[in-house]
């Protein structure tokens, strides 16, 4: 192995050199693993063809448009891995251009973005979720007591139109809408207000069936089916279980609410040896309950808002449902995840530390 071999295959990063026609020519290790291939296996195949199901040709070939203009090409490719996390990866084009200006091959390297991507997220999320939440506090509680004066108000004027059908039918309108508005409200200050936080080691199995038996009426009405599974089938965890309850019913709703034509969901969980916490952070253990739904999905745009306070598309929606699930996996010291892809379904995934952290050790 020349120096320049051994330095390319040593690379962490993924590589690959290709000539006309998308036939690799060169791999290292990197992009071998990545494929989940031996270097030798890739060396002489077609990018888009020779692998059929790993690694079609893309609709856009970064590669082929290089080969045409002499020119590098920067993109990011995203997908949702077996875990339902979403990765992000870079991937770069440069040519290697003859002494007339033609590509003779191209140099195409990748770069994993998922965690960068996801941190970037969490931290927007965070600083939101701080400055939201406190206006949308203010303002419930401004909101709280006018709101019950209104609410006598129209309990005192029923008898004034009890004779006109009209009249009672507007104010039933009203009284409706206010005490939607109560319950927006009261949501809302209920998600805010501390509440103790008393983790202790439980068994999922019972907490998923006591679950399952809060929404399986709804969902059966749905034509939803729903499917559980927890690895080892006495796994234990340490954490609040009203609050882990209360969590897993918001997901689980969202994921019955967002299934009009029937559909399955997957409720999961196991211990895993080797978490991908978005952070660095020295505990690699913990758990991971995974909620997998096959739902519209949620479209591209609307990722970024899912965990804002009031955020809903539902005509009936709070938006709080997320917001206070957000808030009670981070008081945990966990992560929640939610990954969708529109028209196929979403995942949503909650992780969990091991153990007892320090403060409560
Ligand atoms: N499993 C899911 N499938 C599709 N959309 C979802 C799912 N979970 C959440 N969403 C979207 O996120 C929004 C916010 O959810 P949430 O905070 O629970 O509030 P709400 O359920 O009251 O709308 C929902 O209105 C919906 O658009
Ligand atoms: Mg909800």
């Amino acid at each position: 192995m020349d120096l320049l071999t051994g330095v390319i295959q040593n690379l962490e990063e993924p590589v690959r050199v290709l000539k006309p026609g998308l036939e690799i020519v060169l791999a290292n290790r990197a992009a071998a693993n990545m494929q989940g291939l031996d270097p030798s296996a890739l060396v002489g195949s077609r990018c888009d063809g020779a692998l059929p199901g790993r690694c079609e040709k893309c609709d856009y070939c970064l590669v082929e448009a290089s080969f045409e203009d002499g020119s590098g090409r920067r993109a990011q490719m995203t997908g949702i891995d077996a875990n339902g996390d979403r990765w992000v990866t870079e991937i770069q084009t440069k040519p290697i251009l003859d002494k007339r200006g033609q590509a003779t091959h191209v140099i195409e390297t990748f770069r994993d973005k998922s965690r960068e991507k996801r941190l970037e997220r969490q931290l927007l999320q965070s600083s939101k979720l701080v400055s939201i939440g406190e206006l949308a506090t203010g303002i419930a509680h401004e909101i709280r007591n006018p709101l019950s004066g209104v609410r006598l108000g129209l309990d005192a004027l029923k008898p004034c139109v009890s004779d006109s059908e009209e009249g009672l039918e507007i104010l039933q309108d009203i009284t409706r809408d206010v005490v939607r508005l109560d319950r927006v409200v009261t949501d809302l200050l209920n998600f805010t207000k501390p509440k103790p936080h008393r983790p202790e080691w439980f068994r999922v199995e019972p907490l998923f069936g006591q679950v399952y038996r809060l929404v399986r009426k709804g969902a059966h009405a749905q034509a939803i089916h729903i499917d559980m599974s927890v690895d080892p089938a006495d796994l234990e965890i340490w954490a609040d279980r009203n609050q882990i309850h209360q969590v897993l019913i918001n997901v689980l709703l969202n994921s019955v609410q967002a299934m009009d034509g029937g559909g399955g969901i997957r409720l999961s969980a196991g211990f895993s040896e080797n978490i991908n916490w978005s952070a660095d952070r020295p505990d690699k253990r913990g758990y991971r309950i995974v909620i997998k739904d096959t739902g519209k999905g949620i479209p591209e745009e609307e990722m970024h808002r899912l965990f804002d306070p009031f955020f809903t598309t539902k005509p009936n929606g709070t938006g709080v449902g997320l917001t206070t699930s957000l808030s009670i996996v981070r008081k945990h010291n966990g992560e929640l995840r939610i990954n969708s892809k529109p028209g196929e379904g979403t995942t949503a995934q909650i992780l969990l530390p091991e153990g007892p952290g320090e403060a409560e050790r």
